[in-house]
């Protein structure tokens, strides 16, 4: 049989990955999928660049819409990225009757709800399993591995960029910024590294995996996203005496109010797997109810662990193209007839609602009654202490500070409360006199 066409859209490191793996590895490809893959077109407005990887037998052009056009084409993989122009190709690809993957997050966890519609209506595939994670089978694991689970959450190191600087700064007791541009200097953080950085990447990714895990649509502008911008190595090293680690967590979690979907810094237990994924590594725990806690490690970008992701997918297609549209795994696990009742019953909460632990460090005057004042407050709104320690300020200078003045960290960690609560109680420390600088709040992760 003749194999199954595939035009390529966008031939940067991932489609050069992707072109390369599955010309080294065609036949056991061929053996699994029971059908040839190749790739025949590939647009790119590098059209040189993209002939001199791809070689002679691939037809290169420089304008997306021709491979939209030609009907020989079944799969149009999409890697250009961002919301733009790569939205009006995936749709036009969709009208077309053409299947499509794409490791395009962003797009996916924005306008995912249209996407999906789009390609619903018209019977055809819309695959991103490198979207997520790279080269983790995670969205095969979530929407077809665990589907006998009532999945209550997930937490996950999903964003490689900020999981290496975070390393960098625990290992090296570097701040941020030093790290950043260090990070940057070595490839491993773009030149804008914004979207890594303020945990927008993450959200992406979290959002995606929360709709498969519950059956709720794509919420993108639901979730809490806070990045990693604000830590310093003081908290780090506080935490890591403590018998923590920080790690930018993408979590989503089933309450019985509704789903959490946040992405922020997180003291998560030393002792966790999780916890000691190091460098540009990914990890996602899935907690279901009937398998406990499952743990999915790999390389989360990356040209070749990406393209693994991307052509599973295309294996998947060329499996299931010919079977009826009704009968294949819904692209986001769920029936999407049964959203609309899920809405109801699992609306997104707002970051208030959250119920969670936390890390607390406040710069304070060193003298006596400042502790009661301030354990005082948490009493008061009903917040229980786990731990508490005091440690000699590194440095007396900086904001609110005067070096006059004894200073002395005051570092408390909480049992569980809401946020909101946790929030007024904030305010209320923030206002007392001895309170020297801005309150540190770092939330807290058991993953138990
Ligand atoms: N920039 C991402 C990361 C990879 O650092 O993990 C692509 O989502």
């Amino acid at each position: 049989m003749k194999p199954i066409q595939v035009g390529l859209m966008g031939i940067g490191v991932v489609g050069a990955g992707t072109f390369n793996v599955l010309k080294r590895n065609q036949e056991e490809i061929q053996r699994r999928a029971g059908r040839g893959i190749a790739i025949t077109m590939v647009a790119d407005l590098d059209v040189a660049r993209a002939q001199s990887i791809v070689g002679d037998g691939v037809q290169v052009v420089n304008d997306a819409r021709a491979i939209i056009a030609n009907p020989e084409i079944d799969i149009v993989i999409e890697l250009i990225g961002g919301y733009g122009i790569a939205k009006q190709l995936v749709l036009e690809a969709i009208a077309a009757g053409k299947h499509v993957v794409t490791a395009n997050k962003a797009l996916l966890a924005v306008h995912g709800t249209e996407i999906f519609a789009a390609a619903s209506a018209k019977g055809v595939m819309v695959a991103f399993e490198a979207a997520v994670a790279g080269g983790i089978p995670i969205i095969k694991a979530l929407r077809e591995g665990l589907t006998a689970n009532r999945i209550q959450w997930i937490a996950g190191i999903i964003n490689g960029t900020t999981n290496f600087i975070l390393s960098e700064m625990r290992d090296k007791g570097l701040d941020f910024a030093v790290v950043l541009k260090e990070a940057q200097r070595l490839g491993y953080a773009e030149a804008d590294p914004t979207f890594d950085i303020e945990g927008v990447d993450a959200a992406h990714k979290v959002t995606l995996m929360s709709a498969i895990a519950f059956g709720i649509p794509v919420q993108f502008d639901k979730a809490y996203v806070e990045g990693i911008t604000k830590l310093g190595a003081t908290d780090i090293k506080y935490a890591e005496q403590l018998g923590y680690r920080i790690k930018l967590l993408g979590i989503t979690k089933r309450t019985a109010k509704g789903v959490e979907l946040r992405v922020h810094p997180s003291l998560v237990p030393s002792k966790r797997l999780i916890a000691n994924v190091e460098g540009a590594m990914n990890a996602v725990v899935v907690n279901g109810d009937a398998v406990g806690n499952t743990l999915y490690y790999g390389k989360g970008a990356g040209s070749e662990p990406t393209a693994s992701a991307v052509i599973a997918d295309l294996v998947d297609i060329t499996r299931l193209h010919t079977v009826d549209a009704a009968n294949r795994v819904p692209h986001l696990a769920f029936q999407p007839n049964t959203f609309d009742k899920a809405m109801d019953s699992l609306p997104v909460l707002p970051m208030g609602d959250v119920v969670t632990s936390y890390y607390l460090r406040l710069r304070v005057a060193d003298q006596a009654g400042v502790l009661a004042k301030v354990t005082g407050i948490l009493a008061e709104a009903n917040i229980s202490i786990d731990a508490v320690l005091q440690r000699e300020a590194d440095e007396v200078s900086g904001e609110g500070g005067s070096a006059t003045v004894p200073q002395t960290d005051l570092i408390i960690l909480t049992h569980d409360c809401q946020e909101a609560k946790m929030n007024a109680a904030l305010a209320q420390m923030q206002a007392l006199p001895t309170v020297l600088q801005s309150i540190v709040r770092i939330r807290k992760e058991e993953l138990a």
